[in-house]
């Protein structure tokens, strides 16, 4: 496995290939991320990984300087996994002095993820857009755990004719239902047993729509009716939305409906949706 720090010696390496997967992460690598690696290496032969925590995308009082990091431990993940090449790049090589450009989607930022946190999809797209160009992968690898950002990602990809094409995974899950998240080690033993609540709300929701039940209004009743009985969670959002504008949905039509939910436990925010 050949681990690459700078944009040239990456792109010297990514011409032993024709074929190649990229998984883009931002590190502290689990199951989730892994799944990603084997249905590239499965598709593509060949898998490139980058692992970069993007300071674009964060707010200023978001978790940047904390988010969780373990280089050595990701490495080894890995190479276990036969990875071929990795991408580690540091922040000044990928924002070198005079940086000034963005890719900016302004109808992102109206809904979901892109209204509680500003800019954090212009961050997102522009540094995948940049990896897309540094590695010129065959396909490049999205988990569904992060929703909106696979509705960004395609639409860059389609409104910039991008060659790559964008594969979508399903969320990997704990045994209780908890979707795997590199900021669920922010959680005490406490709050990760109520962290579930994400999971039974979503799930609630999917069983009242599959039984009939169209209404917009009453499947995100019955999420906003789960969470408050769970203490440690505050929602930020209840959302039966649909799944290619994101705007959210009155009746829910032939073209289903994306659930999603943001909650703090504590301090620690999590996302999570199931498309039904
Ligand atoms: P990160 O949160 O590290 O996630 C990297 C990829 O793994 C994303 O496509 C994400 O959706 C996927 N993923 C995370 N948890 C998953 C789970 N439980 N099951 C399946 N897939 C999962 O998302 C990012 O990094 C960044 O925004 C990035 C795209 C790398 C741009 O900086």
């Amino acid at each position: 496995m050949n681990v690459i720090t700078t944009v040239d010696g990456f792109r010297h390496a990514r011409a032993s290939f024709d074929q190649i997967g990229l998984v883009p992460t931002m590190g502290y690598l689990h199951a989730g991320h892994l799944s990603l690696v084997r249905q590239a290496r499965q598709e593509c032969g060949a898998v490139a990984v980058s692992i970069f925590v993007n300071p674009t995308q964060f707010a200023p009082h978001e978790d940047f300087t904390r988010y969780p990091r373990d280089l050595e431990r990701d490495l080894q993940m890995l190479a276990d996994e036969g990875v071929d090449l990795v991408f580690t790049p540091e922040v000044s090589e990928m924002y070198p002095g005079g940086f000034g450009t963005a890719v900016v989607l302004p109808a992102a930022d109206e809904v979901l993820e892109g209204a509680a946190r500003p800019d954090h999809f212009r961050g997102v797209a522009t540094v995948v857009c940049k990896l897309l160009n540094i590695v010129q992968p065959t396909k490049a690898y999205f988990g569904q755990k992060d929703a909106q950002q696979t509705v960004v990602v395609c639409q860059m990809v389609r409104d910039l004719n991008m060659l790559t094409q964008i594969v979508i995974a399903p969320t990997v899950r704990e045994a209780d239902g908890l979707a795997m998240s590199s900021r669920n080690s922010y959680l005490t033993p406490e709050q990760r047993a109520a962290a579930t609540v994400l999971y039974r709300a979503l799930t609630a929701a999917r069983e009242l729509l599959t039984s009939g039940e169209r209404r917009g209004d009453v499947l995100r009743q019955i999420m906003a009716e789960v969470l408050a009985r769970e203490p440690l969670a505050r929602p930020e959002y209840a959302s039966v939305a649909d799944p290619l504008t994101l705007r959210e949905l009155t009746e829910v039509g032939p073209r289903g409906a994306l659930i999603s939910l943001a909650v703090r436990v504590g301090a620690v925010r999590l996302i999570d949706n199931l498309l039904v």
